[in-house]
């Protein structure tokens, strides 16, 4: 274990580190950073919470959860006790100024026994109601202000419309600088999402073909074989447009539909894609309907478990109205995607974790192969796959071998696992390491998260005012409601089985 000599020496303090966030996805992405020499050699984990733990039971907690959740499973003794020594506990509730200030001295004894000033990173894996009081706290002990080493890392979700995102935005923004903010959208940091720019702009076959005039659609799918599980009384009061469409399925829309950037970073990426948000069309409160679906799971079979109905989990109403399955169509308004759809659907309980992004190509304009060439000739496709496998799969019509003249679709595959063959990080360690380089490029800027629930907004404001009838109207372990189907079957469309949805979660 090296430690990287080019990163400056860190603070990282990060509140709620009793909760499940820290736990399952934060700790274990330090950890692996830490194995691959991705932290400086003077680092300090300082785990903030409201509990009584001592920084040897923290510690234990961490190791718990470093096991189950890092991708190199249980920590090996020497290299744990290295990580572990660098793990401190605070206790310290959000109201308090004093604690607030204990931690500001915790943090300077710390720099005084470095002798030096290091990079202070504060994240806070809390549920967004503490954000404004923690920004707070921070400001009142005066451990804001260093605007250069100073950074906030914040989680989604920000806000639960356009409303209370920018009464939490602009508390954070009273505080801190845009360039100090962090908001994070885990998708950005999967190497699979990464490697769609690097596929449209470090190549030049794609870009000449990638518009209204060669491109007939596109479909995003983020599906999920998982109920909500222990998450019902927050999943209540979001749902899967606010949970996964207004976040994550948009920021994949962004990456497939922006303009080239002119040089990667943070400013131009970011603004490319925000002009994409921009161009997209307002969905009309009096045409929800053609625009979007929703959807809410019975019960049902997945992969030969049964899955109960969403109103029977956990902390839910019984006669919920929030939906657990959401589609939007979408239009791009600018001179490359006019009229193009963009379809995006997600789910909880659906028949398979398969994440993927479908460029369905034009058709060709003429056919002049002889009907007995084979009758099912099928569209050009670029599959982007995300999960479970990560790659990128170009289906085309080629020849069969023989003398007879037969077509028939083949697939082109890469395969991240083959070419590389190497291990690909967790999201969460490419995110955190870009907070330490202090590169914002992989992160939402203020004024996408506010487009992009400028955009959801006559959606979700619709869907609250007419409860939905027909809840359950899909079963768990199938691929949606038939309202989705029809949304893109008005098109003349169809969703397509996702490629490859093999690896059971
Ligand atoms: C989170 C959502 O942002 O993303 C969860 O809140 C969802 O509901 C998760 O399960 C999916 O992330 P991944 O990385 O497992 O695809």
């Amino acid at each position: 274990m090296k430690a990287a000599t080019n990163l400056n020496d860190t603070l990282f303090v990060l509140f709620g580190a009793s909760g499940d966030l820290a736990w399952r996805l934060v700790v274990p992405a330090l950890f692996d950073l830490f194995i691959d020499g991705h932290l400086p050699s003077r680092f300090q984990l300082l785990a903030v919470d409201r509990s009584d733990k001592n920084d040897a039971e923290i510690a234990l907690h961490f190791h718990q959860g470093i096991t189950e959740n890092s991708r190199r499973g249980e920590p090996a003794p020497e290299a744990w006790q290295t990580f572990a020594a660098m793990i401190r506990h605070i206790k310290l509730n959000v109201t308090s100024n004093e604690d607030f200030q204990r931690l500001a001295d915790m943090l300077a004894e710390t720099e005084q026994q470095w002798a030096s000033q290091a990079v202070r990173i504060f994240y806070l894996a809390t549920p967004s109601a503490l954000f404004e009081p923690i920004a707070t706290g921070l400001s009142t002990a005066g451990l804001s202000q260093d605007r250069s080493r100073v950074r906030l890392v914040v989680e989604k979700p920000l806000g639960n419309d356009i409303e209370s995102f920018h009464k939490i935005n602009d508390a954070l923004c009273r505080i801190f600088e845009e360039r100090q903010l962090f908001r994070i959208d885990h998708f950005l940091g999967k190497e699979t999402v990464q490697n769609i720019l690097a596929m449209r702009f470090a190549n030049p076959i794609f870009e000449p073909i990638w518009n209204r005039h060669y491109v007939d659609h596109v479909v995003i799918t983020v599906a999920e074989t998982l109920g909500v599980e222990k998450r019902g009384s927050s999943y209540e009061q979001s749902g899967a447009l606010r949970d996964m469409v207004q976040n994550h399925l948009l920021q994949l829309l962004c990456l497939v539909a922006m303009e080239p950037p002119v040089v990667y970073d943070a400013d131009d990426v970011r603004g490319k894609k925000v002009d994409v948000l921009h161009a997209v069309r307002p969905i009309p409160k009096d045409a929800v309907d053609q625009f979007a679906a929703r959807g809410q799971y019975g019960e049902g079979w997945i992969q030969g478990e049964k899955l109960a109905a969403y109103r029977e989990e956990l902390n839910v109403d019984p006669h919920s109205n929030t939906e657990t399955y959401a589609a939007l169509k979408l239009y791009v308004d600018n001179w490359r995607w006019q009229d193009v759809p963009f379809y995006l659907r997600t789910g909880k309980g659906m028949s398979n974790k398969v994440s993927e992004i479908s460029i369905r190509f034009r058709d060709v304009p003429h056919h002049a192969f002889p009907a007995s060439a084979g009758l099912n000739s099928q569209p050009t496709r670029l599959i982007i796959q995300i999960y479970p496998e990560q790659g990128i799969v170009l289906k085309f019509m080629a020849k069969e071998p023989g003398a007879q003249l037969r077509l028939r679709p083949v697939d082109m595959r890469f395969s991240y696992k083959e070419a590389f063959q190497t291990e690909t990080p967790a999201a969460y360690e490419t995110l955190l390491r870009d907070v330490m380089i202090n590169d914002a490029t992989l992160f939402m800027r203020a004024d996408q998260v506010e487009a992009a629930w400028k955009l959801v907004m006559p959606v979700l404001e619709v869907w609250a005012d007419n409860p939905a009838a027909d809840f359950p109207n899909y079963a768990a372990g199938s691929w949606g409601p038939e309202s989705a189907d029809l949304l893109v079957a008005s098109d003349g469309n169809s969703w397509l089985t996702p490629t490859l949805a093999k690896k059971p979660t």
